[in-house]
């Protein structure tokens, strides 16, 4: 039987919270390596696959609660206030609401991104972890880290990733209520890995990746193929992040990211994040592959990339792509 989101949270914390005072934290973004991609619960957001994830060091979502002063919630996002029906702002509040439940106490959040714009990242993975590690602390929660990573997916299931630093798997899990579909760290540092983000078009019209899911599922006759793709893609990333085979890791993670981008063209309507620049730059990372250099490709559900390379050929990407230069180089592992 399905459970809605509050009736797993009031079965897992039967208690009231105590009232907060404050609470401060930070959660990094993420950039999936075998991607997650169709929910087999929409409501508690449970994929149809497991996933693999890199956390982007200090670049996320620092998220401050505190006790209202004004007598309602107030949200606000990069130091301005949001109107309460703004779709942010509503979000925020639904999710603190599934804590705080009959306790009548207004909190004032304010959610700083410091991931730049320009890097076409989306935010809502370290918004809702960062979030969600904040109302642990408001409200005295004492939650795990399995736990803070499962209520963490409720809000986008991507912040089930973002709760940690580095490689980081999230377990599809299989029980109805979803408690066993959380993210652990993969414990293994590797200095020499870089992601570079790449923003190559603006102004694309997103279609969510809520949405965007839904259609591929529904619609699209060779989303058959990709959960046993992807389960496959994340053992084979498993044991080239074990062996530091980064030939072998890019090749699967750029092979997992345009398999993904299949089963979305072949939705119906026809679901296509890329623009002729995003075309133009994968085309440019393959010359540059036929050259000599390791260099893969991953894509989210938009038209920008993200480049994956080690540290040795840094000079070679940033004189193939210089406006790297305008973005940033993430170095997750100092
Ligand atoms: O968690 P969401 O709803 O932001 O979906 C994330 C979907 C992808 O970014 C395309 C893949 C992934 O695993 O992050």
């Amino acid at each position: 039987m399905k459970s809605t989101k509050a009736q797993v949270i009031e079965f897992c914390l039967p208690d009231l919270p105590d009232a907060g005072v404050r609470a401060e934290a930070f959660a990094p973004s993420n950039i999936a390596l075998c991607k997650y991609w169709g929910k087999r619960d929409a409501e508690l957001n449970l994929p149809v696959n497991g996933s693999l994830s890199i956390s982007l060091g200090s670049l996320g979502t620092r998220t401050e609660i505190t006790e209202s002063d004004t007598g309602t919630d107030q949200v606000f996002l990069n130091g301005k206030a949001v109107v309460q029906d703004n779709p942010f702002a509503r979000k925020v509040v639904a999710f603190i609401s599934l804590f705080r439940r009959e306790l009548d106490q207004p909190v004032c959040i304010k959610t700083e991104n410091n991931i730049p714009t320009a890097a076409g990242l989306a935010s809502s993975a370290s918004g809702f972890a960062a979030l969600m590690l904040a109302l642990n602390d408001f409200y005295h929660l004492g939650l795990s880290h399995d736990r803070l990573s499962a209520f963490a997916r409720m809000g986008s299931g991507s912040a089930s990733r973002s709760i940690y630093q580095g490689f980081v798997e999230w377990h599809k899990g299989n029980r109805a209520d979803g408690m066993d579909s959380f993210a652990e760290p993969i414990n293994i540092t590797w200095p020499g890995f870089r992601v570079g983000l790449l923003k190559v078009a603006t102004g694309a019209k997103k279609i969510d990746s809520r949405s965007g899911m839904q259609r591929t599922v529904d619609t699209a006759a060779l989303y058959e193929q990709w959960p046993k793709q992807a389960e496959q893609d994340l053992q084979t990333i498993k044991r080239a992040l074990a062996d530091q085979d980064f030939e072998l890791l890019g090749q699967t993670a750029e092979h997992n990211a345009l398999s993904m981008h299949a089963t979305m063209i072949a939705s119906w309507p026809p679901l296509l994040y890329w623009q002729p620049e995003s075309v133009a730059a994968m085309q440019r990372v393959w010359e540059l592959r036929s050259l000599g250099v390791p260099l893969y490709l991953t894509m989210d559900a938009g038209p920008n990339l993200k480049l994956l390379y080690l540290a040795e050929y840094e000079a070679q990407v940033r004189d193939a792509f210089p406006e790297l230069l305008d973005i940033d180089i993430v170095v997750p592992f100092g």
